[in-house]
């Protein structure tokens, strides 16, 4: 399922690797018993879809330093609302396929549904908004009656880097779908 080109990495291993920049993106949501459970991810300034995050400095910070770091930047809130420890992190893959090579580090952070409506709220007057970010957005986690509406359509967008798996990742994990569910979904947006 992984993009081609990417490789999954140890978070150890990673810090070893030599001629590569780290880049930490987190997905953010909040539980609610239902398929309407709220998964943030953004339009970015290229027109693609990632994760709130960026490139982070490790010769000098933790990499939850740095991530914490541009998620002010691009959602605007504070460490009160928003920080993310490395108890969150999920997974490392390295590529070499972008204009320069980098490891992409993910996190996932649960939040209660007022902290993530805050945030959204907040976000709005982030530093970076309108400039990296053109927006937050929320995921459909269902799929419409047609079949293709919803998460189907929503994957035939175009993703920056491996974002897409790691929304793929983050579903499976935090078992909101089921795996039918969410491989029709995934085959559903390839035939559209
Ligand atoms: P600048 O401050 O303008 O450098 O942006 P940034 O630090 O916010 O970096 P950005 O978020 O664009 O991401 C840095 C690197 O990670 C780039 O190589 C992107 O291609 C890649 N990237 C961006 N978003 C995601 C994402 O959601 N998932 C993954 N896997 N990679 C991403
Ligand atoms: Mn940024
Ligand atoms: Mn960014
Ligand atoms: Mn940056
Ligand atoms: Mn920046």
């Amino acid at each position: 399922m992984m993009e081609p080109g990417y490789r999954s990495v140890s978070r150890r291993d990673s810090r070893s690797l030599v001629g590569y920049k780290h880049a930490c993106h987190a997905m953010l949501h909040a539980p609610l018993p239902s398929s309407l459970s709220p998964f943030q991810m953004q339009m970015r300034f290229d027109g693609k879809i990632g994760f709130p995050g960026g490139f982070v400095d490790i010769r000098d910070h933790s990499l939850e330093d740095g991530l914490n770091r541009e998620l002010a930047e691009e959602l605007g809130c504070d460490q009160k609302l928003l920080c993310v420890t490395e108890s969150d992190y999920r997974s490392s893959h390295a590529t070499d396929a972008m204009p320069q090579k980098v490891v992409a580090h993910f996190y996932i952070k649960q939040l209660s549904l007022a902290d993530l409506h805050r945030i959204e709220v907040a976000a709005v007057h982030a530093k970076d908004h309108g400039r990296e970010v053109m927006g937050t957005i929320r995921v459909p986690l269902y799929t419409l009656r047609d079949g293709f509406g919803g998460l189907p359509a929503f994957l035939t967008n175009t993703f920056i880097g491996n974002a897409k798996e790691q929304l793929i990742y983050a579903l499976r994990t935090l078992k909101l779908l089921s795996e039918e569910a969410i491989q029709t979904a995934i085959s559903a947006g390839q035939e559209g």
